[in-house]
């Protein structure tokens, strides 16, 4: 059954709109059905049976072995659906459109970018593309691009009246208040094909799908994405009322639209009068946030094909006695019901994918512990062979049902009020046991025989039980029963905030003494996304420095003694006074 779904245009409104604002653009005509010479679409299949079934299926349903290991999926080209567009919400891409996915591919998702690739070779892939769906012969599925104007530059005043506008026509509901994907009804998002999607973080335009220019932004607003709940707003909204939330969107994102200034070093900052977590964020002003990237764990067994966190914020003060971590991170939904563990076992596909294939499939973990690389060698070899089994053929993957991918499905549906994880959201911190002597770091995962880490791990659904783990390797991870840091978590508008303090050096753990350079990793899970175990996003290795610090001034000394000389001075006038002062009786009028 496989109707024609593209929708066609719904109000006689938006055709004389289109006519009357004069947006017509000058491909494809309306009615004007292109799908290139029998020659073209031979190239085109050449090239797309080398470089896009895997991912995309030979029939273009979007079932390439690859694709089960996916999210978002590899697009279903039989649905006619593109998300990336200049034509109006549930019409028909341009040849322009599909060509530019081809040539810079889709951020933050596995679809590549082929820049090496021919102009004949991507008109070719077009043209191959367009027959997959019969949606392309069909001349009323075509509407004229939307023509995007010339961006006005950032206003901050536009602001204000632009969050008025993106409360009062819904975009938070989806988006949140903060943009932070958030919303109440983020997490019962599907996409046409039923699987889970999240709303874009609004403040990080560097993941939009189409594109993060002020130009693109503005398109995206006002053609939607199709196949997604992202409608298009070319009617509900005014080109005016677009510009603002672009420029509201700017906002959120700071300096950092297209590109994220991910940091290479976390710095400490020195802080006087004591480290107390009650006062939360402030305790860290004027500490540099490091903006660390989040990956899916894919080395080992449990892998997180997906992770729910794109990055994590870190921030880092001391005093002469103690240490403290803040890091944040942006979260769809606090998971606080359920439990996690950094050991807890996940069950790999099914008995037919068989641990044996994985083993060899993947390589061998301890392999790569040996080498102390970042993923391990093997991992490098595998993306090598690109062409060949990277992702194994393995059957039970391919099987949607197969439990795979199941339980994330249910916790989507689980509605939008109640938090149903069976696991909850999780962070930790890991620091090698003692500072390495060479450049040689522990294995960035559970660390390894030789180079054990310690972990400082927070289950958030129990936040006042914070616990140190150490790991010499996933099959030896193990709780410690140190003493614990301390802990205050909180989630508010879609950000959880994380904060640890523990002594500088505590005896068996990893010291931070003054001028050193400490490895820091970080687990991150995501219970929304049912990330347990080794199924987490981790960061690469970064160092921490703490700063020598200064010398105490004896300029605040001074100033305290005079304040306390100060303070007795008063003390002495007030108790003068009141000496003598008329008492009660005598002060009563007569
Ligand atoms: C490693 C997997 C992978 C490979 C290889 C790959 N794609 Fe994709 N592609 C994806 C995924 C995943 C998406 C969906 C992204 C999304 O929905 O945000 C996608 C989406 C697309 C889209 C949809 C754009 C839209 O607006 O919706 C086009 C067109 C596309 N791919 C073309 C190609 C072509 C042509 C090739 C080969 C030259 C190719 N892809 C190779 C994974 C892949
Ligand atoms: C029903 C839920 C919903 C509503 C309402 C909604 N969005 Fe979205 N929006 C989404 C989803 C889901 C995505 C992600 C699509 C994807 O990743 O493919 C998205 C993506 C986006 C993107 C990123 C586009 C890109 O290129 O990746 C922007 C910008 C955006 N929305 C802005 C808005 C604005 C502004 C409004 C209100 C005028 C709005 N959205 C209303 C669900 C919604």
């Amino acid at each position: 059954m496989r109707g024609r779904r593209v929708r066609r245009l719904r109000s006689p409104g938006l055709a004389s709109w289109v006519l009357c604002v004069g947006l017509i653009a000058s491909s494809p005509l309306l009615g004007q059905v292109d799908l290139g010479t029998d020659e073209q679409r031979a190239t085109g299949k050449v090239v797309y049976d080398k470089y896009c079934s895997q991912c995309h299926g030979d029939t273009g349903a979007g079932d390439g072995y690859a694709a089960p290991y996916l999210r978002p999926k590899p697009r279903d080209f039989t649905s006619g659906k593109y998300k990336i567009r200049s034509t109006p919400n549930g019409m028909l891409p341009t040849d322009d459109d599909i060509r530019r996915v081809i040539e810079v591919g889709i951020p933050y998702t596995a679809m590549p970018g082929f820049p090496e690739l021919s102009p004949a070779e991507v008109t070719g892939l077009v043209y191959y593309l367009k027959t997959f769906s019969s949606d392309f012969e069909d001349p009323e599925a075509y509407l004229p691009a939307l023509t995007t104007p010339p961006a006005p530059p950032f206003s901050a005043d536009n602001v204000e009246n632009a969050k008025r506008v993106y409360e009062e026509i819904g975009c938070a509901r989806c988006h949140g208040t903060s943009g932070r994907g958030d919303g109440s009804s983020a997490p019962t998002l599907v996409d046409d094909w039923g699987d889970p999607i999240r709303a874009a973080d609004l403040s990080r335009p560097w993941t939009f799908r189409g594109g993060a220019s002020r130009e693109d932004i503005y398109r995206s607003i006002s053609t939607g994405l199709n196949g997604t709940p992202m409608a298009g707003f070319e009617e509900g909204l005014s080109p005016e009322e677009r510009w603002q939330i672009v420029d509201f969107i700017q906002s959120l994102a700071g300096d950092s639209m297209s590109d994220p200034g991910y940091a290479s070093l976390v710095t400490a900052r020195a802080v006087e009068g004591g480290i107390d977590l009650e006062r939360g964020a402030e305790l860290f002003e004027g500490a540099e946030p490091a903006l660390l990237p989040v990956l899916g764990q894919i080395v080992q067994p449990g892998r997180s094909f997906h992770p729910g966190v794109v990055a994590v914020e870190i921030q880092a003060v001391y005093d002469r006695e103690d240490v403290a971590f803040r890091v944040s991170w942006h979260d769809i939904q606090a998971n606080r019901n359920g439990t996690n563990g950094p050991d807890l076992v996940v069950e790999e596909m099914s008995a037919e994918a068989g641990s044996e294939d994985e083993g060899s499939f993947w390589g061998d973990e301890e392999a790569a512990e040996d080498e102390g690389g970042f993923w391990g060698d093997e991992a490098e070899d595998e993306s090598d062979d690109a062409g060949g089994d990277f992702w194994g053929d393995d059957a039970a993957g391919e099987d949607d049902g197969g439990g795979f991918w199941d339980d994330t499905e249910e916790s989507a549906d689980g509605g939008s009020d109640g938090d149903l994880a069976e696991f909850s959201d999780a962070i930790a911190l890991q620091f090698p046991r003692s500072l390495p002597a060479g450049i040689r770091q522990p294995y960035f995962l559970n660390g390894d025989s030789q180079n054990p880490v310690e972990l400082w791990f927070v289950d958030l659904g129990y936040p006042e039980a914070p616990e140190v783990w150490e790991g010499r390797g996933s099959q030896a991870l193990v709780p410690s029963d140190e003493d614990a840091p301390f802990v205050a978590a909180s989630y508010e508008d879609g950000r959880w905030s994380v904060l640890f303090k523990r002594s500088r050096r505590n005896g068996q753990g990893i010291a931070f003494d003054e001028g050193t350079f400490v490895p820091l990793a970080l687990s991150v899970w995501d219970g929304f996304n049912d990330e347990r175990g080794s199924k987490r996003g981790v960061t690469a290795w970064y160092p921490v420095y703490v700063p020598p610090m200064e010398s105490p001034s004896p300029f605040p000394k001074m100033a305290k003694t005079a304040a306390i000389v100060l303070l007795v001075e008063l003390l002495i006038i007030a108790w003068v006074r009141r000496r003598h002062r008329p008492s009660a009786a005598e002060e009563a009028p007569a």
